[in-house]
């Protein structure tokens, strides 16, 4: 309850041309489109990995997913993935995306992209990611246990297991300079 008014006197004490200045559905089309060679990169990336088998598709995503996140931000944009359930913990969600974890997480109902205002100078654009059978092999309940060796090897505190096509997996997220 508290929590809430909290909250509430935040949203009211911006002033009102700060929220309608904010073009909702603008905002939303700068961020997937800031996401979108992310996107492309690490589905591409992921896919010419598992040619070789998993094992060595875990190896190339461990040094590949970093720098192609790091790649994708330019021009004071920056972009990246996030998760409630981590494998990399450098994916941590920072502070502004964790309000649409849990929502996504919480309610199927809204798992649509969404922008928030981080600051004066920045908008926040995240979008859910969904499992595809595709992913399974590598964060499904069943992991073949050459992987599952390989998964601790390298990520010791991995969560991101146990997941089946369709569920709520995380988030692409953009921070859009305004
Ligand atoms: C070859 C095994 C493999 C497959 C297949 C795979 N992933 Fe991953 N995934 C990984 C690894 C390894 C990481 C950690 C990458 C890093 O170190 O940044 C990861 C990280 C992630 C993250 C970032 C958050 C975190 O937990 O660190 C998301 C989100 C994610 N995967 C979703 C997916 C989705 C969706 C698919 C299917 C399209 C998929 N993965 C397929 C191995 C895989």
């Amino acid at each position: 309850m508290l929590h809430a008014a909290l909250i509430l006197s935040f949203i009211f004490m911006l002033p009102a041309c700060e929220r309608s200045k904010l073009n909702e559905a603008k905002w939303k089309e700068a961020g997937a489109e800031a996401v979108l060679p992310l996107k492309k990169s690490l589905k591409q990336a992921l896919v010419t990995g598992l040619a070789d088998g998993p094992v060595a598709a875990v190896s190339a995503c461990r040094l590949e997913a970093p720098k192609l996140a790091e790649a994708q931000s330019t021009g004071g944009v920056k972009v990246g993935r996030a998760s409630q359930k981590l494998r990399n913990p450098s994916n941590a969600a920072k502070l502004w995306m964790q309000p649409f974890l849990e929502i996504y997480e919480k309610d199927p109902e809204r798992r649509e992209p969404g922008i928030v205002v981080i600051d004066e100078e920045t908008v926040g654009y995240v979008e859910p990611i969904f499992m595809q059978p595709l992913c399974v092999s590598c964060h499904g309940a069943e992991l073949t246990p050459d992987l599952q060796a390989k998964l601790g090897e390298l990520y010791p505190d991995d969560q991101a297991t146990g997941y089946a096509a369709g569920d709520f997996r995380g988030i692409f997220w953009a921070e859009l300079p305004r």
